[in-house]
């Protein structure tokens, strides 16, 4: 049989590779990396979309942030990727401790109540920003010469980066207490188009020249994350830029993750 095609078994089940298709979830499935995994996932992973609200595509609509829309909604998949909050290094307490929080929490509760093996949380680089950012939420102190490492202690520079590091925290605890392996994909800055140049000459841009995370990258570190078989791991999803400020050595290891493109090579293009 060639490699990546599908069977039909004796009980008429479709296999991938003589392998059942990995039932998984997405969360957030609406938005931006949503709709990226979405597309771009091979398809023997058979993904069940979680939205806020209805959309054009198929999709359960659950409110992560609501205990009561959880129960039963996970049934029978074997991994979640929990996309669902919110994105913004300068959102509200409120919208934080709602929706990135109590919804994390929400999400860990329904996939332990349903035996979904592994949860992988969309984390982020500002779970680590305290020393390497000015005041603004995107802008890289570049007085500051750093190289981070998964292991150095939480040091978020928002509400935001905070509530991210409180969803790792409560995916531990799940992930020791409950056996629900987790996966924190602390991910770089990934924006609609496919590259970094939409920084250009802005305060934005040493920030996302450090940050960038191709669309390529993103899909090989969620299957990555996806593939793995590990109690609880934390892991950078950022591409291999020149300009990186992530030690993603650990990363390449832990995950087997090798991101493949690099911002710079895009900024070398510009001159
Ligand atoms: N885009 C990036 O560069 C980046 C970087 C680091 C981390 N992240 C994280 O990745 C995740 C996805 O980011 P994105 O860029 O696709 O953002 P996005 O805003 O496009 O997608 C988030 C989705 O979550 C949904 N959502 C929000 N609150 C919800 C709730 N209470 N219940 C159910 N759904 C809810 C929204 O409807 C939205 O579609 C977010 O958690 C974000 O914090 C993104």
């Amino acid at each position: 049989m060639p490699a990546g095609s599908d069977t039909l078994c004796p009980n008429n089940h479709r296999h991938w590779q003589g392998i059942t298709p990995m039932k998984i979830g997405i969360t957030g499935a609406e938005g931006r990396i949503g709709g990226f995994l979405r597309s771009g996932l091979d398809p023997k992973y058979k993904i069940k979309s979680f939205t806020l609200a209805p959309q054009a595509f198929e999709s359960t609509v659950a409110d992560v942030s609501d205990a009561s829309s959880m129960p039963g909604k996970f049934e029978g998949l074997q991994a979640v990727i929990h996309l669902a909050g919110d994105p913004s290094p300068t959102g509200s307490w409120e919208s934080m401790l709602r929706n990135n929080i109590i919804g994390t929490f929400n999400v860990l509760e329904e996939a332990r109540r349903s035996g979904v093996k592994k949860v992988i949380f969309a984390s982020t680089n500002h779970t680590q920003h305290g020393e390497t950012m000015t005041d603004s939420p995107n802008e890289l102190d570049m007085s500051k010469r750093v190289m981070l490492r998964l292991g150095d202690y939480f040091n978020p520079s928002s509400i935001y980066g905070a509530s991210k590091a409180t969803g790792e925290i409560y995916g531990r605890l799940f992930a020791r207490k409950h056996g629900v392996q987790f996966v924190a994909m602390r991910i770089g800055a990934i924006g609609n188009d496919d590259t970094p140049l939409r920084a250009v000459g802005t305060p934005g841009e040493n920030y996302v020249r450090a940050m960038y995370l191709s669309r390529r990258d993103l899909i090989t570190a969620f299957t990555k994350a996806l593939e793995i078989d590990r109690e609880f791991t934390v892991a950078y999803a950022v591409s291999n830029n020149g300009r990186r400020i992530f030690d993603l050595r650990e990363t390449n290891e832990v995950l087997g993750f090798y991101p493949q493109d690099d911002a710079e090579t895009f900024f070398a293009g510009q001159k």
